[in-house]
């Protein structure tokens, strides 16, 4: 498995991360302990979750997704890159949310307990938090740099301007910045192209997008006019996905790319992995899997790069992705 640099960082990551939001809701434990398994074998050094995990079960749920990977880790922490976030609900209560100081400072420890460690690798906020002013979080973030508990800190679902506006702060006040970005990125959203990859890629910011097979729409196993599986039935998660994906035009778009994938000789899921690897802003992918059978053609991606005339038919058949109302 080739191992890359986070952006400017001296920190190794390998090329593909595995995402572990299907853990402990759509994925029992030992299901998700045989996903973990799997991608250990396949190299995967690089393990990203997030505190409110699993997907779909909402605050009844939450936590269960770190503590799944928190038994697994037991007796090889070392031999993994961790990464966390925080931001979204743990409670009811009103301040167990956001990126204030009192939340970030409460949500890392929460982390460390489910994932039975003392420290973590990348610290990401899930998404910005117009409520709280950035200086405040970044100076949270920076205690936790210190204070050892933390190594490296990112973002998630930030706007370029949110993330350009945090790198600032950080320089012109000496703090800890973010040294990756987590946004959305694959065949069927592209917005990221414009202005959050062009900033990541001059600032030195490692980006490690998610939801590269748009949830599985990218796998061409869900047919327009069945009824929606797998991701797009997921609890309190299927609106969200539904909204996002499960449309006439998505159907079509997916109908144009299958001949390419097959001229190819790659499964959709290599062709549209390799796709996203393929940018040169892009860090580590990371990877989703509801089997671990699934994980084989997302390694096979690794060694298929695509042609370039591939990716130039690519890029053209999705343009309407990069910008307008189909990017959703
Ligand atoms: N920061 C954020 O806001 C955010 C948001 C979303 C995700 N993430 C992170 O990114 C990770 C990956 O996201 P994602 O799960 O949305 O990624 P994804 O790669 O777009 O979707 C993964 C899903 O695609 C389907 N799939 C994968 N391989 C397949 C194969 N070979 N054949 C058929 N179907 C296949 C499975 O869905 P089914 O089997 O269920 O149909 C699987 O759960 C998450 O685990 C999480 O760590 C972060």
């Amino acid at each position: 498995m080739e191992h890359v640099a986070l952006g400017r960082t001296g920190l190794q990551v390998s090329r593909l991360c595995l995402g572990t939001m299907t853990f402990g809701f759509q994925c029992d434990e030992p299901t998700s302990v045989a996903i973990l398994d799997r991608a250990a074998e396949g190299g995967i050094t690089f393990i990203d979750t997030a505190d409110v995990y699993p997907l779909g079960g909402g605050l009844e749920t939450a936590g269960r997704t770190e503590e799944i990977l928190g038994r697994w880790l037991a007796g090889r922490r070392h031999d993994f890159i961790v990464a966390t976030k925080c931001f979204g609900a743990m409670s009811r209560r009103r301040w167990d949310r956001g990126n204030s100081r009192k939340h970030i400072l409460d949500a890392v420890e929460g982390s460390l307990r489910r994932l039975g460690t003392d420290y973590i690798d990348l610290y990401q906020l899930h998404g910005p938090d117009p409520e709280t002013p950035i200086d405040e979080t970044l100076g949270a973030l920076d205690d936790l740099v210190r204070s050892g508990k933390v190594r490296y800190v990112g973002c998630s679902n930030f706007l370029a301007y949110q993330l350009a506006r945090a790198l600032g702060r950080s320089d012109a006040r000496g703090l800890v910045r973010m040294d990756s970005a987590q946004p959305r990125y694959n065949l069927l959203f592209r917005q990221i192209e414009r202005e959050l990859l062009p900033l990541c890629q001059e600032e030195g910011v490692g980006v490690i997008p998610y939801n590269p097979l748009a949830g599985g729409m990218l796998s061409g196993k869900h047919r327009g006019g069945e009824p929606p599986a797998g991701r797009f039935t997921l609890g309190n998660a299927a609106d969200i996905y539904q909204g996002r994906y499960w449309h006439d035009a998505v159907f079509e778009t997916v109908a144009r790319l299958e001949p390419l994938a097959g001229e190819a000789g790659l499964s959709m899921v290599a062709m549209s992995l390799a796709w996203v690897l393929g940018h040169p802003a892009v860090t580590s992918p990371i990877i989703g899997a509801s089997r671990p059978d699934q994980l084989d053609q997302s390694l096979a991606a690794l060694d298929h790069p695509l042609d370039p005339e591939l990716k130039r038919r690519l890029d053209e058949l999705t343009l309407p992705y990069r910008m307008g109302d189909a990017a959703r």
